[in-house]
């Protein structure tokens, strides 16, 4: 496995690498949910790289990227098994002085995440727009997870025309049923105990979908009053929107529905989804 620091030396190697390329962005601190888009990377590709990059500009003034966890030696081993490439470059390498271009995908990123994380989404289409045009992947790799982001991602390759597949991954859950993430190693072990709150809410969100309920407020009410069951979770959002343009419903149609929700513990802010179709 090469690791490579450089945009530079990363055009170098992917001269080299043999196609189909399978690539997978991340920032590192990894889990199984990680490891589990780039297994899917390497049995469909015949080289993987993965990237490694806390990207600075899809955090606000006020979140934790100075203390997002970071830990690249278990990282490079968790890798070395299933990548060929690790790209890891600096803050500078990818944001050199006086950089001024930015990504923006308009309509899918003022809600949701993007309503309480506003310029989030820029900074993420901005720097998977700069990894896509380094790393000149075949397919990409993202998690359901962010559901969102997947979203926002699949737009922007189609608007800009950019010449990769878009691949969706399943959400990995602990035996609890809380989502891997992590930002779950901040979570004191309290706060630990009521986390897979946010799945149970999604859980009965399906209970009650499959048994007929049409009504989305409802629902949500529904979700709504189960979490604040929990003294620890304080809600941000909680959604059942149109699985496509993220419009909110009032009634669950034929289409797909993303019931989706932000909840903070303390300082820590979890999200999770379920696909209702
Ligand atoms: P990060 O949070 O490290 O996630 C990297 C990828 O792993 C994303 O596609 C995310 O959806 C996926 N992922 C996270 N938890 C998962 C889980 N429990 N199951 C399955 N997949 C999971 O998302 C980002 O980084 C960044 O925004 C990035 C795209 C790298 C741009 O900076």
């Amino acid at each position: 496995m090469k690791v490579i620091e450089t945009v530079a030396g990363m055009r170098e190697c992917r001269r080299q690498t043999a196609e189909p390329v399978g690539f997978v962005p991340t920032m590192g601190y990894l889990h199984e949910g990680h490891v589990s888009l780039v297994k899917r990377a390497k049995e469909e590709n015949a080289s993987v790289v993965v990237s490694i990059f806390v990207n600075p500009t899809q955090f606000g003034p006020k979140e934790d990227f100075k203390n997002y966890p970071r830990n690249t030696n278990r990282d490079l081993a968790m890798l070395e098994p299933f990548s060929d490439v690790v790209f890891m470059p600096s803050d500078v390498e990818m944001y050199p002085d006086k950089y001024n271009t930015w990504v923006e995908v308009n309509g899918l990123t003022g809600q949701l995440e993007g309503a309480s994380r506003p310029g989030h989404f820029r900074g993420v289409s901005t720097v998977v727009t700069k990894l896509f045009n380094i790393v000149q992947p075949t397919k990409v790799y993202f998690g359901q997870k962010d559901a969102q982001q997947l979203l926002v991602i699949k737009k922007m390759t189609a608007d800009l025309n950019i010449n990769l597949e878009v691949v969706a991954c399943p959400t990995m859950r602990e035996p609890d049923g809380l989502a891997m993430s992590s930002r779950n190693t901040y979570l004191t072990p309290e706060q630990r105990k009521g986390a897979p709150v946010l799945y149970k809410a999604l859980s009965l969100a399906r209970d009650k979908w499959s048994k007929g309920e049409k009504d989305a407020e409802k629902i949500r009410l529904e979700m709504n009053k189960l979490i604040r069951k929990e003294p620890l979770a304080e809600i941000v959002y909680i959604s059942i929107a149109d699985a496509l343009t993220l419009q909110e419903f009032s009634h669950l149609m034929q289409k797909p529905a993303l019931v989706s929700m932000a909840v903070k513990f303390g300082k820590t802010r979890l999200i999770d989804n379920i696909i209702l179709e």
